[in-house]
């Protein structure tokens, strides 16, 4: 080790110096120093497979070849590194580029508005644009859903600690129920039909209704293609927008480059980030159904819009994805992930697995409250690192990136059932 590389010891400057808020540090105990692929590699020597991914954000792993090179070229060139929303090159070349190799070949027309680079920041744009569009306030949003922390994205955001947090109100939302199991599917239809139409319902017409077709943080569930259809079709009659949040299981994660491609949806507005940047670039980006785009200039701004490095990173991604057939590859990988989950799952009929293309949960809530942050733990002192999610933390998540090798992958999953053996044995 460097003799000034920071020890993880506790005179660490995390420790002395960095605030209470840090999170994932507190899960995952090392100094990272490298990565490469779906590896991870800290200054004392250990390493772990990354089934974690920048929650979503390395698609394509860690530092990959084909976007780092385009990187250096354009470093070494002197291109603009920051740019507000002036034209460059580099953000031409990503607009074009998105828009033939996403959205034409999907037969998608879509304005595309950079906004902040946090994915919160996008929603934000989502819901202003949407209540400016239909001159109506209210938002419905899903038990469950997680759209981000800042104030109008928490107020669609469900969980009580985090909307705590806010210390003031938060307003215009109403929460219907998701389809995840607690209640059959179209009964969550039949009550948001209900509220829309009925005169004595209590609540306003929406201006838009803001839904996840994977809930991620909410503990992996997924909404049926069918139940993601009838909800389109619900919001068209009324005249409601419907706002799909892919930044989590969008660009290829849950197979197709957006996640509501295997219902055939055309929603009003899209959120992305995360992926989108590539190489762990900020960038966020909301999709506008052009009739919809409605703003007037400047009136959604922000300092750090035209990250020109996550342009440039973000076209390469999207190129090497479609040269290379990356949605196959999450399909087919994605059925690897199932079986091997269901192996894994039939250790203890307690235990339930959920999810599609590489985005998968081992429900461990049937195990009682911490018996998913126990594994997840243990999985980290094996060599793996796996986040929670859900109610209570109750579901072992699993993102890995979606680059990683099936050899990478199984010996992943093989943690995954050590780690578990190991706490079921007790
Ligand atoms: C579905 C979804 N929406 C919004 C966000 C917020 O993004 P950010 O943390 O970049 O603000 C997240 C972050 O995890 C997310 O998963």
């Amino acid at each position: 080790m460097p003799a000034d590389t920071p020890s993880t010891a506790a005179a660490s400057p995390f420790d002395a110096h960095e605030s209470a808020v840090r999170s994932y540090c507190r899960s995952f105990p090392a100094l990272f120093t490298r990565a490469k692929g779906s590896r991870l590699h800290a200054a004392d020597g250990r390493s772990w497979i990354d089934f974690f991914a920048g929650a979503g954000t390395l698609n394509y792993g860690h530092n990959p070849e084909f976007i780092k090179r385009r990187l250096v070229e354009y470093l070494e060139a002197d291109g603009i590194s920051h740019a507000l929303d002036l034209h460059t090159a580099a953000k031409a070349a990503f607009i074009e580029t998105f828009v033939a190799r996403v959205l034409a070949p999907r037969g998608l027309d879509y304005r595309l508005q950079f906004t902040g680079p946090t994915g919160a920041n996008a929603v934000e744009a989502a819901l202003k644009l949407a209540r400016r569009v239909t001159g109506r306030s209210g938002v419905f949003a899903f038990t469950g859903a997680y759209h981000g922390l800042s104030l109008g994205a928490l107020a669609v955001t469900a969980n009580r600690a985090k909307r705590a947090a806010a210390g003031t109100a938060l307003g215009d939302a109403t929460f219907v129920p998701y389809p995840d199991g607690r209640l059959p599917a179209e009964q969550t239809l039949a009550w948001i039909e209900r509220l829309f139409s009925d005169g004595h319902s209590g609540v306003e017409l929406p201006a838009a209704v803001i839904v996840e077709t994977v809930q991620a943080e909410g503990g992996i569930h997924v909404a049926p293609a069918d139940w993601l259809a009838a909800l389109q079709a619900l919001c068209r009659r009324h005249g409601v927008l419907l706002i799909v949040d892919d930044i989590q299981v969008g660009c290829w994660r849950s197979g197709g480059f957006f996640s509501f491609e295997r219902a055939g949806l055309a929603p009003d507005l899209v959120v992305l980030s995360k992926a989108i940047g590539g190489y762990g670039l900020p960038m966020s980006l909301l999709l506008i159904r052009p009739e919809l785009d409605r703003w007037a200039p400047g009136e959604h701004t922000g300092t750090f819009r035209g990250n020109q490095l996550a342009f440039v990173a973000g076209a390469a991604a999207l190129e090497h994805a479609t040269d290379t057939g990356l949605e196959a590859e999450v399909r087919r990988k994605g059925e690897r992930v199932a079986a091997r989950l269901a192996r894994i799952a039939a250790l203890d009929t307690r235990l339930a697995v959920r999810g599609l293309g590489l985005v998968w949960g081992l429900d461990c809530s049937a195990l009682g409250d911490g018996f998913a942050e126990r594994l997840s733990a243990r999985c980290f002192e094996l060599g793996l690192l796996a986040e929670t999610a859900g109610r209570r933390d109750t579901v072992l998540k699993f993102l890995p990136p979606l680059t990683t090798p099936d050899d990478e992958l199984d010996a992943g999953f093989d943690l995954v059932a050590r780690a578990l053996g190991d706490l079921l044995r007790g």
